[in-house]
This record gives C-alpha cells, sequence and structure tokens, in this order.
C-alpha cells in the first residue's frame, strides 16, 4: 500500500529535518516541536543504534564492516511511539524484541560512530528513512536529514553547541540516571565522535546549504522550540490555532 502523504501546496512532504551533533538538544528539541504541531517524531541515529546494537549482542566484530552491512540489510528494526510509559520518546523494537533501553549503553554510544561510516549500513537505513519522510508530517532527527535523507524539506535545522556546552549536558544526563561518569572522559568521547561524524566520506555530519543554523549556547529549551516552531509556522504553512501548548 502507498503511505497516505501530507505534502504543502507545492508537494514538499511536511517534514522538519533537525540536524546537529551530538547532545547539540535534537531529541529534546524535535520532540517538543513534533508534539507541538501533532507530527511524527522519528530520530534517525535510534537506527544506527539498534544496528550496532544487534552487532554487539550477536559478538559480530563492529570492525568487521561486510558483517555488519549484512545485519544492516537484513535486521528488522521498527521505530514505533512509546509502548511504555518509563520516560522513553520511543520504542524501539528489534526482531520483535523491544531494546529501547539497551541503545542508551555506552558499549553503543562508544561504538554507534564507526557503524553508521560505513555506506552499506547507511544505504540500508536510508531506503527505511525516506519512505518514513516522504509519508509526511514528521519532525526527523539525525546527522544528515537535510543533506541525504529528505532534502526536499521544507525547513531544515542545524542545532549546534560548542563542544564543552554539549559534554556538560550529557555528564548531567548521566549523573541523574545514576551513572559513574567522568566530565572529561564525557568532552573527549563527544570530540572523538564529532570527529568521527564529521570527516566519514558517506554523509558526514554538516548544516545543508539551506539550513538554518541555531547556536545553542546560552539559550533556553523554550527558546529554542520557540524559534523553530516559528519558522515551521511559515515555511510548512501551518495553523497556529492548531497548535498544541504544554500545560
Ligand atoms: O543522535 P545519536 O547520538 O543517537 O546518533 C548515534 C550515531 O548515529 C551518531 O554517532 C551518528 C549516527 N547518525 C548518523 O550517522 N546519521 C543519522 N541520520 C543519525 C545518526
Amino acid at each position: 500500500m502507498i503511505p497516505k502523504s501530507h505534502n504543502d501546496e507545492h508537494n514538499a512532504p511536511l517534514v522538519i529535518a533537525i540536524d546537529g551533533p551530538a547532545a547539540s538538544g535534537k531529541s529534546t528539541i524535535g520532540e517538543a516541536v513534533a508534539r507541538r504541531f501533532g507530527f511524527l517524531y522519528f530520530d534517525t541515529g535510534a537506527m544506527y543504534r539498534a544496528v550496532t546494537q544487534a552487532a554487539l549482542a550477536r559478538h559480530i566484530p563492529v570492525e568487521d564492516e561486510a558483517q555488519v552491512t549484512r545485519l544492516a540489510e537484513t535486521l528488522h528494526i521498527d521505530v514505533t511511539p512509546p509502548t511504555v510509559a518509563d520516560g522513553r520518546q520511543y520504542t524501539v523494537l528489534v526482531e520483535g524484541e523491544d531494546v529501547t533501553w539497551e541503545l542508551r549503553s555506552p558499549a553503543v554510544d562508544d561504538h554507534v560512530s564507526v557503524v553508521s561510516a560505513y555506506p552499506g549500513v547507511r544505504a540500508a537505513m536510508l531506503i527505511q528513512q525516506r519512505r518514513i519522510g516522504l509519508a509526511g508530517r514528521v519532525v526527523m532527527v539525525g546527522r544528515d536529514i537535510g543533506t541525504v535523507v529528505m532534502p526536499e524539506a521544507p525547513l531544515k535545522i542545524y542545532l549546534d553547541a560548542s563542544p564543552e556546552e554539549r559534554a556538560r549536558r550529557r555528564y548531567r544526563e548521566l549523573v541523574q540516571k545514576q551513572q559513574d561518569v567522568d566530565y572529561d572522559a564525557v568532552l573527549a568521547s563527544m570530540k572523538m565522535r564529532d570527529a568521527i561524524d564529521s570527516g566519514r566520506e558517506t554523509a558526514p555530519l554538516r548544516a545543508a546549504a539551506d539550513a538554518v543554523t541555531i547556536q545553542t549556547d546560552g539559550m533556553s529549551i523554550e527558546q529554542v522550540v520557540e524559534a523553530v516552531a516559528e519558522l515551521a509556522r511559515s515555511r510548512l504553512h501551518l495553523d497556529p490555532d492548531r497548535e498544541r501548548h504544554p500545560s
């Protein structure tokens, strides 16, 4: 069946693309904007994390590009709205098994950049991501949404913040989860991921030529959400009277 599409009058799918480096606020902002406009929230990083977690669980060495690529091509990944009210933004099923929280482990953090740099893995994920994007009414979050996955998106945001600010945010998040972490180690891991994500040959992290860059150092979550919502209203011709505001 062809998915029902929600397009504007120029036939561009109603997609808000949000790209940016790790811990730049993409998921918090993306989820809030999606809720406001009643759009689906789709975090494409979850798919790369699912492949990484599956490779680790099956003892496939992440350095083995051929085996990891084969796994990505055959693995059944579903990203659905939350199925459990435990603070998750969505549920990820791999071969029917709920792996949502496993995807956030330090082991996955440490290996996902290597896995997501493999061109074959990206090609496999791209097919699934475009299908969801083309259906419209979706906020898609990742590294290459504006440049590769949905270049026709009517609104592309590039969220940025300094490595120190992003490391502070991630550090606070991990401490809240009672994880034993060291700020310098978080900062080092952040810089390492930045280097791999930006330096890879296939679909490196960068802002699309027509993206709006928001430098979020010193901005509150509400300020960033407002800025994105304002752009979304005008670019996607959304009706402000139908917005949902947090109570
Ligand atoms: O946003 P995140 O930290 O969950 O992303 C995990 C990894 O996946 C990140 O290191 C880069 C990669 N990624 C990507 O290459 N392309 C995307 N569209 C989304 C994520």
